[in-house]
């Protein structure tokens, strides 16, 4: 699969066998990601991989901030919370560096590891793996990201949820470019 294939032919897929993944594949993924262009060559970002318990103990975490936040909320609840992360083999998070001189810029930082994330994606479709690329208030939340080792500044950009496609993914025809495009000539 050429790369302009593997632009056309991804998709979000959110439902995944439960099936673990071979870690050469996580690694795969992970080689893709590093590949991002980034400004100063500072690779400003952070992947921590999730897997097996380790999803567990995430979905703990995100339970327990919730529960932090609103006293209020049935177990049912929480207990759906907790399940979060289990909806694939593979949870990727990927933080952020904060900037550590003025010639480095979050924006910056921000955009090298969102093109990380492009190439995970890209590659997780072209070893035919399923992805979604998930936030929430998950993302923001400052008790995750202190499991996930972040600090409560730093930017948590996403949740790549990685695994074998459930089902075989609809192609929808994205809109195109040209109601976002000026061409000055
Ligand atoms: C920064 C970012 C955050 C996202 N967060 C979520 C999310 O929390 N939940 C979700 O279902 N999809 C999320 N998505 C995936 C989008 O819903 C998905 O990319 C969009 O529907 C377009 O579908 P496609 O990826 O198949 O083109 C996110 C995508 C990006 C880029």
């Amino acid at each position: 699969m050429d790369v302009i294939q593997a632009i056309q032919g991804r998709h979000t897929v959110s439902k995944v066998k439960p099936d673990a993944l071979p870690r050469e594949m996580i690694e795969q993924l992970l080689h893709a990601a590093a590949q991002a262009p980034n400004h100063h060559k500072v690779r400003p970002w952070r992947f921590v991989v999730l897997t097996g318990e380790g999803r567990a103990r995430l979905g703990g975490a995100m339970a327990a901030s919730q529960g932090e936040r609103q006293p209020d909320l049935p177990p049912e609840a929480l207990d759906k919370t907790r399940a979060l992360p289990l909806r694939a083999p593979v949870v990727i998070a990927v933080g952020v560096d904060k900037p550590t001189e003025p010639r480095i810029l979050e924006i910056e930082n921000v955009a090298a590891a969102s093109a990380a994330c492009q190439n995970m994606l890209l590659a997780a479709h072209a070893l035919g793996l399923g992805a979604i690329w998930r936030t929430g208030e998950w993302a923001r939340d400052p008790l995750v990201k202190q499991f996930l080792g972040f600090e409560a500044d730093q930017h948590l950009i996403g949740f790549l949820y990685v695994g074998w496609p459930e089902f075989a993914a609809e192609y929808a025809e994205r809109p195109g470019f040209e109601d976002r495009t000026v061409w000055m000539e």
